[in-house]
């Protein structure tokens, strides 16, 4: 497949979008630089991550200094490998290249610092020790500063992970006097957690008897206190973007407000939890936090797409609607399919198209896209300490889901750059047991879960809402074809389950995507093409006759 028709994107294109043009007006680029300069010393709120698409780092496992031994770094054996902060700082490229506008960064906080424990070493940063302090081993402040400099001169932002709900210990008589907040008058007494009961789930320890979590009394004014003051400080000090909070369930509802309200930036919570949505749902708002990660929505599209798996589509329209009714705002929810604590998605399903259709719809409906790193290299641990891989074996390679992650990236960001389709509702369009169709705004995403063999008795019919004859691109592959009769679309998977994402083709140039900019240097498929896409009318010769002449002119002139 060539480069997209250069003649009949010409003779279809529309006038200059509205935003285009204040693009071009000395007061926006005024405001614009205004703004730039701004940037620097603001913290940026939920609206200003609703546009953002972020990748998730463990500090450690990222990158190695140049000249490192790279051989050496087993996840079974629970202790450092050597990542740190100005190791993300010179691999940053990598991340940019692949579209994000933001990354999520391992606790940098001060860890247990004694003798290794039954399950090993605090590489991964969530055993807090004196949250006043940084944590040494991935750097000095003047490091993490740098790395946040560069991160913002990149325009984009750092999301730091915070514990607050726990410390670390080794026993279940610590010594409190090593923690910042150093008295055992501001913890509960030690009990192991009894599942299901909520007080105990917010005051008992987490961990176990090796390694207890021993547990902060956030009603204690005291805590609130201090805790505020810290968090405030780190935000202001390093200037943070926004806060992913670790088990922000295990902590009473109305400590968070207040808190969020100290930190003054975006604040995502990890609400541990499966298909139930009103669960989870329940910390969204001013009575908790933000945002929460999109749990529900995980457990669906592993639901619905892994092989093997119950195939479910209708776990997953099921969460679809509750969300939009039980979550304050599902535009700021992140979304994900792998993180520290879950297997990798590849442990579950190895087969690359369950991965891609279900990756396609943590972009392109409601909420914040988090691709946890490894993601795009075919990572396939299991649960912790497996799915912490180290990221050098990969060589960092553009993988075809990196190429796939890059084109979402850039047809995302210019959606949210220069039209109104964060504002856009996600409707299913069609759904029936193999396959769905989500609309939200002018992008229609048609995935399934058949994986990649061919099957010939599925397919899916979508009524778009584009005019009959309308020319789209499903930007997976770079593949132009035409709407119906009927505004009708039809999928077929002859060829195997590849997932399709269409743009009206007038969108193309302006999105940069599918070489209209010449930047895209191999626009006939990113990953091998294999849905077939059924062109439903056959009353558009003129159009058929304009794309294809276009197609020889691009070609053989
Ligand atoms: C507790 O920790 C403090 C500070 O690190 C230390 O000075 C003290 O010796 C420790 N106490 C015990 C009993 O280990
Ligand atoms: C729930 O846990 C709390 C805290 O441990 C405990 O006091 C309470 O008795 C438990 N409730 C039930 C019904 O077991
Ligand atoms: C599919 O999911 C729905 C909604 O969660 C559930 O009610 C149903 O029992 C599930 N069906 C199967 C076969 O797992
Ligand atoms: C799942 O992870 C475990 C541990 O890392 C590994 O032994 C197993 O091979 C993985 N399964 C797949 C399908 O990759
Ligand atoms: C969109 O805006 C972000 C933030 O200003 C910027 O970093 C990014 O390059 C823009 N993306 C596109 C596709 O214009
Ligand atoms: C869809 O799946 C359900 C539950 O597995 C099954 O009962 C039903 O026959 C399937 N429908 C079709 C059209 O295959
Ligand atoms: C399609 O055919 C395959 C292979 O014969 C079969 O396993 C599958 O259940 C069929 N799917 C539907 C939706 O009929
Ligand atoms: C659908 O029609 C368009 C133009 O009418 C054509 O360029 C495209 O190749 C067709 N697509 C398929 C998959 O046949």
């Amino acid at each position: 497949m060539g480069r997209p028709f250069p003649f009949l994107l010409n003779s279809l294109s529309l006038p200059l979008p509205l935003p285009l043009l204040c693009f071009l007006s000395p007061m926006f680029l005024k405001t614009l630089t205004l703004f730039a300069i701004l940037r620097a010393t603001t913290a940026a709120s939920a609206d200003q991550w609703r546009g953002r698409s972020i990748y998730q780092i463990i500090t450690d496992r990222f990158a190695l200094p140049a000249g490192a031994n790279t051989n050496v770094c087993n996840p079974g054996d629970q202790t450092w490998c050597g990542g740190t902060w100005k190791t993300i700082q010179d691999n940053l490229d990598y991340v940019q290249d692949a579209g994000f506008t933001a990354i999520w960064i391992s606790p940098i906080n001060q860890n247990y610092q004694g003798p290794r424990s039954a399950y090993g070493d605090p590489y991964h940063g969530y055993w807090s020790a004196d949250v006043s302090q940084l944590n040494e081993r991935f750097g000095s402040a003047d490091d993490l500063k740098a790395l946040i400099a560069e991160v913002h001169r990149r325009n984009m932002y750092v999301m730091v992970d915070v514990v607050v709900n726990n410390v670390m210990s080794t026993s279940l008589t610590p010594n409190y006097s090593t923690y910042m907040l150093n008295d055992k008058s501001y913890y509960h007494p030690y009990c192991p957690i009894q599942w299901g009961n909520t007080t105990s789930e917010q005051n008992c320890w987490l961990g176990d008897t090796n390694v207890p979590l021993p547990d902060l009394d956030t009603r204690n004014p005291t805590v609130i206190s201090r805790y505020g003051d810290w968090i405030e400080g780190l935000v202001k000090d390093y200037s943070i973007d926004g806060l992913r909070i670790d088990a922000a369930k295990h902590v009473n509802m109305d400590f968070w407000p207040g808190f969020a309200a100290k930190a003054g930036v975006f604040c995502i919570g990890e609400v541990f939890g499966g298909l139930e949505v009103d669960d989870v749902a329940q910390y969204q708002g001013p009575q908790g936090l933000d945002s929460v990660l999109n749990y529900p929505l995980y457990s669906a599209l592993s639901a619905a797409f892994a092989i093997p798996g119950p195939q479910n589509m209708t776990a997953l329209t099921t969460v679809m609607q509750d969300s939009k009714t039980q979550f304050k705002d599902v535009t700021l929810l992140g979304n994900f399919l792998e993180n520290q604590d879950l297997p990798r998605w590849h442990n579950q399903s190895t087969d690359p198209q369950t991965l891609y259709n279900a990756m396609v719809l943590t972009f392109m409906t409601d909420g914040i896209p988090i691709v946890y790193y490894g993601q795009e290299q075919g990572f396939s641990g299991a649960t912790d300490p497996w799915n912490r891989e180290p990221m050098w074996p990969s060589q960092y390679a553009k993988t075809d889901a990196y190429k796939l992650i890059q084109r979402l990236n850039s047809l995302r960001n210019y959606l949210v750059n220069s039209t109104d389709w964060l504002q856009q509702d996600s409707q299913i369009s069609a759904v029936n047991n193999n396959s769905i169709a989500i609309t939200k705004g002018s992008i229609i995403s048609i995935v399934t879960n058949i994986g990649s063999p061919p099957q010939n008795n599925v397919t899916i019919a979508v009524r778009t809402g584009f005019k009959t004859g309308t020319p789209t691109t499903n930007i997976v592959n770079c593949q132009e074809w035409v709407v119906g009769s009927g505004s009708m679309v039809e999928v077929e998977y002859t060829k195997g389950g590849e997932a399709v994402v269409l743009l009206p083709s007038s969108q193309l140039k302006a999105s940069g995507l599918c070489g209209t900019d010449g930047s895209d240097s191999n626009p006939a498929s990113v990953i091998k093409s294999s849905a077939t896409l059924q062109n439903v009318s056959r009353t558009y010769g003129l159009v058929f006759i304009l794309v294809v002449s276009g197609y020889l002119l691009e070609h053989f002139l």
